[in-house]
């Protein structure tokens, strides 16, 4: 049983790059930088988040991999290792609390894309496509719902099961490759319907959102750079324990600063690559329709389960081909973030349990974790976004608009993603910028790497990071509960 009670490592390099991208493209790539691209400035909006994804995204990746890294630690132990100042110890904790809120609604939206690959094999190999109204159906099939979140559930469960080089780093070091090629095939059949490239001009060409009729009024300046925020650090799965976690799996000869790089520059090219491949097909086949460009919904979750589906639908008997490619590159993307999120709960009490001299059993923990997280899924998906009369706002009778009580998927994002992401990462670069100092890091981030970013570092630690995470908490506070700050 020896085996069992050891930590887990990364094989190689290649492999944590694999997986730690694999972490940071997921559902945010798809169907949110594209959109938000879009509506908040075109090439504008891309430049705005290039700069902060440089001065904080590449701080806070790299400091959250230096910290897992030199404790060997998951978030709760390694803040618990680094820091003596009882005022931070418990920032691990957030991330815990996070990653295992998301899970509950990102097991749901992976159940979704296991649903839509069958219905277009059906669709294949029957002839008859299936359209948007399969979104509707599946979604006030609460039975339904459950069963193909608890097998998305069950797969992420074994691919953990496998251990960090065996499983996770297996997974990724295939699917990566795939979704590329996959995404590649898909940007070529979109870019080839006709009216593609006025959904590239939305994508693209500042203000076009407004100019093409596709919203009525430009936002301002502080909503862009609330925007780019929000998305940049859900997009680069920061604040989450997950790079934390990864980080401590990594050999000690591996430079840090470059990998960093590496991953921010990976997950915003694939980002722009799927904006690429399903924003012009859902603009040029509501165009086709003659559905006025305002109307076409092109983010969120119908976009990818009603607006696309009916892309697919409308391409005839070859569609089926397109929509099972497409929803299999989702679901890699899914589950490749999922497997990071279940890592990063699951390693605290593993790791908490071998610190005490315990023994500790992957299997036990992952197994746990996994089912308390499936049961809590069991309410998002039985909502199906609001369809069911179970959402907060109907249970407690709350007469608002806003997102927090609109339904479940958008009550546990709120917390997670609305608070204790952008709480964590303002309070991560506190805590290593002003009470442990950037220096404490120094040799951590100095193994395996001899250039002059340290210094660049510093500064964006200690002084960019806190003020721009409390911005965006901010924004994210007023968003998700409609408070209209901004
Ligand atoms: N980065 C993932 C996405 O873009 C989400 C995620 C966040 C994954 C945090 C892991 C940790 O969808």
């Amino acid at each position: 049983m020896v085996e069992e009670n050891k930590r887990g490592s990364f094989g190689s390099n290649i492999g944590f790059l694999l997986s730690a991208i694999g972490s940071a493209v997921g559902l945010g790539n798809i169907w949110g930088f594209p959109y938000k691209m879009g509506k908040s400035g075109g090439f504008t909006f891309l430049l705005v988040y290039l700069a902060l994804a440089v001065f904080v995204g590449f701080a806070i990746m790299l400091g959250e991999l230096a910290l897992g890294r030199k404790t060997g630690y998951g978030p709760v132990n390694a803040y618990k290792a680094i820091t003596q100042k009882k005022g931070f110890r418990w920032i691990g904790w957030l991330a815990i609390v996070a990653p295992f809120l998301i899970m509950t609604f990102y097991s749901v939206l992976g159940g979704y894309c296991i649903y839509y690959i069958a219905i277009n094999l059906i669709g294949l190999c029957t002839g008859t496509m299936p359209d948007s109204s399969s979104f509707g159906a599946m979604l006030t099939n609460p039975w339904l719902s459950i069963g193909i979140m608890v097998l998305f559930m069950v797969i992420c469960f074994l691919i953990n099961l496998g251990g960090v080089d065996g499983g996770i780093e297996k997974f990724n070091k295939i699917g990566m490759p795939a979704l590329f090629v996959m995404l590649v095939i898909i940007i070529v059949r979109a870019w080839t319907l006709p009216h593609a490239s006025e959904g590239l001009k939305f994508m693209f060409v500042p203000g076009y959102a407004v100019k093409g009729g596709f919203i009525e009024e430009a936002p301002g300046v502080m909503s862009v750079l609330a925007t780019a925020g929000g998305q940049m650090f859900f997009s680069l799965s920061l604040a989450m324990g997950a790079m934390i976690t990864y980080g401590s799996y990594l050999d000690k000869g591996e430079n840090l600063p470059k990998n960093s790089v590496i991953i921010v520059i990976a997950d915003t090219i694939v980002a722009i690559m799927a904006g690429l491949a399903v924003i012009p097909a859902a603009v040029a086949n509501g165009i086709a329709k003659g559905i006025p460009v305002g109307d076409i919904k092109l983010g969120g979750p119908s976009l990818l389960f009603a607006t696309l589906q009916d892309v697919f639908h409308d391409m005839g008997a070859i569609g089926g081909i397109f929509g099972t490619i497409f929803y299999i590159l989702v679901l890699i993307a899914a589950i490749s973030s999922a497997i990071s999120l279940i890592e990063a709960v699951s390693v605290t009490f593993i790791d908490r349990a071998s610190a005490k001299g315990h023994e500790t059993n992957r299997a036990k923990v992952l197994a746990i974790v996994c089912l308390v997280i499936t049961v809590l899924a069991c309410l998002v998906a039985a909502d199906g976004l609001g369809s069911n009369g179970i959402a907060p706002k109907d249970i407690f009778h709350i007469d608002s608009k806003a997102d927090w009580c609109a339904d479940w998927l958008d009550f546990m994002d709120t917390w997670s993603e609305g608070i204790a992401m952008p709480l964590g990462a303002m309070l991560m670069s506190i805590m290593i910028g002003w009470q442990i100092k950037p220096k404490a890091l120094y040799d951590e981030i100095g193994s395996g790497y001899k250039g002059k970013a340290l210094g660049f570092w510093s500064f964006c630690i200690k002084f960019i990071c806190p003020i721009v995470m409390f911005f965006v908490l901010l924004v994210q506070v007023s968003s998700f509960f409609g408070l209209g700050w901004f």
